[in-house]
């Protein structure tokens, strides 16, 4: 039975900050931003969104009555939590309308938490064919104002519908990973932002994708020259980049190479426009490479997931035909609507997060255009609201 990606969709803040501004206010040479890390843009996330309320908008573009009938399970993947007990899918159930039959749950591992899904929900339709998962990525990517990992911040959420026979893309049952306790990235429990020792785990990022490419390719007895695209999880766009030179400098096939680096090129295109999504980021990348209309069914694209702590891994899927009438410009439209804010805006929006508290508060809902909105807290519980 074929298994993978049916729907795809994806949502962020309606606004965002030129990372040419971010640069200049920080006294560093724009190209290190534009080039060096590889963003255009990063989304500013406004207080009156959340993790929870970021996936409801991205799945609305998705969950039509017809699957608020059918989903059975929902797989929420997300590194910011709003809650240490209570799952985002069972907000996400509520604030949708899907049955209540249907069962959900929210997986971490950083930033492979929806990779996790990914597996997860293919056992399950293996086993029920007819069963459709809702699985979202939703993260806000927070390091502080005037960090080293201030520019690669962002945020948004992708919404999948994983089904038998799907429209999209058909994913490969084999994978390989990797698990190692590495300190690289964390974020203790009493803080919204995250500690990084981004060298480190810069560099451990490209580890954990040779070896997990290298050991795929061995046990599968693939080639590097069967992949029309190897895509990335994306913390910063380069560092795509640098994970997929890595495979390919020593490579003697030109062609190979240059089509590797073609398709890269347009998998990156959308998460340019964002910053770092933690969980949602490869499938963005997912999305901006289908987008580009540039695969044919069939073709075989491999995808390297990283959740920092860490785990890794890499693993395959093939275009389905006719994937083209699924993929739209809407996600492209919905990027050129947002309005750029200044650096003292974006400072300003950033230090009204609603951080964990025990008074009642409001959020500036009443700014936020996006149909799912955090209107703040009453009694230590999130005011969650669909506006009309
Ligand atoms: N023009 C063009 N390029 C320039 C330039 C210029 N004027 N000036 C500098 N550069 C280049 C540098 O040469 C460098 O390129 P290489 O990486 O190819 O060497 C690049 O710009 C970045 O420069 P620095 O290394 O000096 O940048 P930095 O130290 O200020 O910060 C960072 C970079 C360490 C990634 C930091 O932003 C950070 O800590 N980010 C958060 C951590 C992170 O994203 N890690 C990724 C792996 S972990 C993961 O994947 C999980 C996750 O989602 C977080």
């Amino acid at each position: 039975m074929k298994i993978g990606i049916d729907k795809m969709s994806f949502f962020t803040s309606d606004l965002y900050l030129p990372m040419e501004d971010l640069a200049k206010a920080r006294n560093e040479d724009p190209n290190k931003y534009l080039i060096g890390i590889g963003q255009s843009k990063q989304a500013v996330i406004r207080n009156s969104q959340d993790s929870v309320t970021l996936a409801a908008n991205a799945a609305l573009k998705i969950v039509d009555d017809s699957e608020k009938e059918k989903i059975d399970l929902i797989l929420f993947g997300t590194e910011s939590g709003v809650d240490s007990s209570k799952s985002g899918a069972i907000y996400l159930q509520s604030l949708l309308g899907i049955n209540s039959a249907a069962s959900g749950v929210e997986l971490k591992q950083a930033c492979f938490g929806l990779t996790a899904g990914i597996q997860m929900a293919m056992g399950h339709i293996a086993l029920h064919p007819e069963s459709r998962v809702l699985l979202v990525g939703s993260d806000i990517a927070r390091y502080g104002i005037g960090t080293l990992g201030e520019k690669t911040q962002g945020g948004g959420a992708m919404a999948m519908i994983m089904s038998a026979n799907p429209h999209l893309l058909e994913i490969g049952t084999e994978s390989a990973h990797l698990t190692k306790d590495i300190m690289d990235f964390w974020r203790p429990l009493n803080r919204s932002e995250a500690l990084v020792d981004g060298k480190y785990s810069s560099e451990e990022f490209i580890n954990f994708f040779k070896e997990t490419f290298e050991n795929y390719i061995e046990k599968e007895n693939e080639s590097i020259a069967n992949f029309a695209a190897i895509i990335f999880h994306l913390p910063y766009t380069k560092m795509g980049l640098k994970a997929l030179r890595s495979v390919i400098e020593d490579l003697e096939d030109q062609k190979v190479k240059e089509r590797l680096l073609e398709r890269f090129e347009e998998s990156r295109y959308l998460n340019r426009e964002v910053g770092n999504l933690y969980t949602g980021s490869l499938y963005l990348s997912l999305l901006s490479l289908l987008h580009a209309h540039s695969l044919k069914a069939g073709e075989q694209i491999g995808l390297f997931s990283y959740g920092s702590g860490a785990e890794g891994e890499f693993f395959t899927g093939r275009v389905v035909e006719g994937y083209e009438k699924y993929i739209t410009d809407e996600t492209v439209a919905f990027l050129e609507r947002r309005t750029p804010v200044s650096v003292t805006e974006y400072e300003r929006i950033y230090r009204s997060f609603m951080e964990p508290q025990i008074d009642d508060c409001e959020t500036e809902f009443e700014k936020d255009p996006a149909p799912f909105i955090l209107k703040g807290q009453k009694q230590q519980q999130r005011i969650y609201e669909k506006q009309q």
